[in-house]
């Protein structure tokens, strides 16, 4: 299981059920997951501690609280909310129930100069108490918060936690730039003081934009973030661009066709008996240097992990099409620059 799975199987614990304590594994998995995020915006120095709940204001029943600080500069509250949803995702992996609580209060409110933003409450939890179907989640539709092409994420990326479930965000897509918004309007939730709102709601961009990437990768996109300076003004604010989106995918579908057609025209020069030598000999040292490369490797992953279109021919991913090809083409007598020698003891007529 990866981030993406543990996308369909977080969800917020307001009450953990009656839990073991951490063990060792977990609590390893937990310093894990905390060294292991990184930041939206590395310029921006966090801290990330531990405490047990009864240290803080929560009452979850929670065994302890990730407490998060920062430093405050622009953008720090979005970067909060991107490390956070890392280590969210990564302890849902390990089976431990998170809650990221926006209420929580603690006596240490700064820390190696270093603002507390938030927190979020973790104990270990069962199985069955995960979510068992995301989609039955209370959601705004696609359609409110994506414009254009859903990239096959739109679906999913919008299961994202947010404070009072408010959903801040609205993802635009056009050609190969996706360009990811957080509304400023305060809908149903127009009670919360809308300093708190606008608070809370950077954190939720944060943690969207990390669900956001998970997802793309996902798809096999590829891309280029930008993050703006300027936050923009209007009901909504810029959060992020996503550029040159690109479907890897396509290159390694590409690739593998294209090494397919080669070891197809090898295999038909081999079957005629009378091969063109200098062409087969350029055609298997392409094959040989795809076969020994990284690309090879990965591609075979793909296959494996059956991420290729099933009509895709590809005989060049077998386990042993590619080799014995080359073995025989191996066989054959060496070439002088204008064909095939004479094989050995042989005299040509
Ligand atoms: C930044 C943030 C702050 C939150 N604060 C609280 C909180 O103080 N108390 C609480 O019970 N839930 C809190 N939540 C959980 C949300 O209510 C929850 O994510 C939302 O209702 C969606 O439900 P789900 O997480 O189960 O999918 C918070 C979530 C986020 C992202």
């Amino acid at each position: 299981m990866g981030a993406y799975e543990s996308i369909f199987k977080r969800r917020s614990f307001h009450r953990f059920p009656d839990h073991e304590p951490l063990t060792d594994a977990d609590m390893q998995a937990v310093r894990e997951a905390i060294a292991a995020a990184t930041p939206l915006d590395p310029t921006i120095q966090t801290k990330i501690g531990m405490c047990p709940e009864a240290e803080t204001s929560c009452h979850c029943g929670a065994e302890y609280c990730l407490l998060f600080y920062s430093e405050d500069k622009p953008g720090y509250l979005q970067n909060i909310g991107y490390i956070g949803e890392q280590i969210d995702l990564m302890l849902v992996e390990q089976g431990i129930g998170t809650l990221w609580y926006g209420f929580g209060k603690i006596d240490e409110k700064r820390r190696d100069n270093l603002s507390f933003v938030i927190m979020i409450a973790i104990a270990k939890a069962p199985q069955d108490a995960f979510r068992q179907n995301m989609f039955a989640a209370k959601r705004k539709s696609v359609r409110d918060g994506w414009q254009g092409d859903t990239l096959g994420v739109a679906g999913i990326v919008r299961f994202a936690p947010s404070a009072c479930n408010t959903q801040p965000w609205l993802t635009v897509c056009e050609g190969d730039t996706l360009t990811v918004y957080r509304s400023k309007k305060a809908g149903k939730y127009g009670l919360l003081p809308a300093r708190l709102l606008t608070y809370f709601n950077r954190i939720d961009i944060g943690i969207y934009l990390y669900m956001l990437e998970v997802c793309l990768r996902h798809e096999g996109f590829a891309f280029v973030r930008e993050l703006p300076d300027k936050a923009g003004d209007g009901a909504t604010e810029l959060a992020a661009v996503y550029r040159d989106l690109k479907r890897q995918q396509e290159g390694t579908i590409a690739r593998i066709a294209r090494y397919e057609g080669l070891m197809q025209k090898a295999e038909a020069m081999l079957a005629s008996g009378d091969p063109d030598a200098g062409e087969l000999q350029d055609i298997t040292a392409a094959l040989s240097a795809y076969y020994s490369s990284r690309y090879w490797k990965e591609d075979f992953a793909e296959d494996e992990a059956g991420r290729l279109p099933p009509d895709l021919s590809r005989g060049v991913l077998s386990e042993d099409g590619l080799y014995d090809l080359l073995q025989a083409c191996k066989a054959l007598p060496r070439r002088s620059k204008s064909g095939l020698n004479a094989p050995q003891g042989k005299t040509s007529s």
